[in-house]
């Protein structure tokens, strides 16, 4: 799978995308980041690549000619699946998409930052725009590792036990478990007998049970959603 990235601050994604599971993904070739720094698209001998916007206003907006440019550059050398904005009024990420968008061949994914981008790039190159929540971040780039991160966890061998995926907190609308390592006593205070006992059926009905209490205690609203 591969994502083509966006972004007026690639530093900002460079870190998350470069280190443990990320890392080892793109060493194996089950997916490749390409981050695209818009300003080498930019206006001028500035690089301009935001303006002020019109009606005023604070805030600057992103052009539409550097990233149209951008985009149309990419598109010219493959076809995406989904080209997509990160915003905080985009439709909210959760497992569900994550779970969607890992089944896609390439990912266009643009970053915005000041107040946006105009709106017209919206219109005319963007097909999904996704927020990671109802809050405001100063850039889409933290945002876009977050949706990158989830997807790629999710896509064949890039776990190392594939089943650890699926037994994520949200796969089938409940949190996960308690987990536990050694010691078995810690300070008095003792790992679940039952996890001790080797006992693969009753270990499995037991996970169940607690993530069912963990999702009623903490989170009921996602109940409502198992069919
Ligand atoms: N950019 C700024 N805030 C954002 C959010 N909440 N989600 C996605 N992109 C954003």
């Amino acid at each position: 799978m591969r994502f083509d990235i966006i972004s007026a601050v690639p530093e900002l994604l460079v870190s998350p995308l470069s280190h443990s599971i990320m890392q080892r993904a793109q060493n194996s070739g089950l997916i490749t980041v390409n981050i695209i720094d818009l300003r080498s698209f930019g206006i001028g001998k500035h690089n301009q690549i935001d303006d002020y916007q019109f009606g005023g206003g604070a805030g600057m907006v992103m052009m539409p000619e550097p990233l149209d440019r951008c985009i149309s550059e990419l598109k010219s050398e493959r076809s995406y699946d989904e080209i997509i904005f990160m915003c905080p009024d985009g439709k909210r990420f959760e497992q569900k998409l994550a779970n969607k968008l890992s089944l896609k061949n390439n990912l266009l994914i643009i970053c915005g930052h000041y107040k946006g981008i105009d709106e017209r790039i919206r219109e005319e190159h963007v097909t999904m725009e996704i927020s990671i929540g109802d809050y405001v971040l100063s850039g889409g780039e933290i945002a876009a590792a977050v949706v990158i991160d989830s997807v790629s966890r999710l896509i064949p061998g890039v776990l190392n036990n594939e089943s650890s995926a699926l037994l994520d907190s949200f796969q089938d609308n409940l949190l996960a478990p308690p987990v536990y390592t050694r010691p078995a006593d810690y300070k008095g205070r003792l790992v679940p007998e039952i996890l001790l006992s080797g006992h693969e059926a009753k270990i499995d009905e037991w996970r169940y049970e607690q993530s069912l209490k963990r999702t009623l205690e903490r989170r009921p609203d996602i109940l409502d959603d198992i069919s």
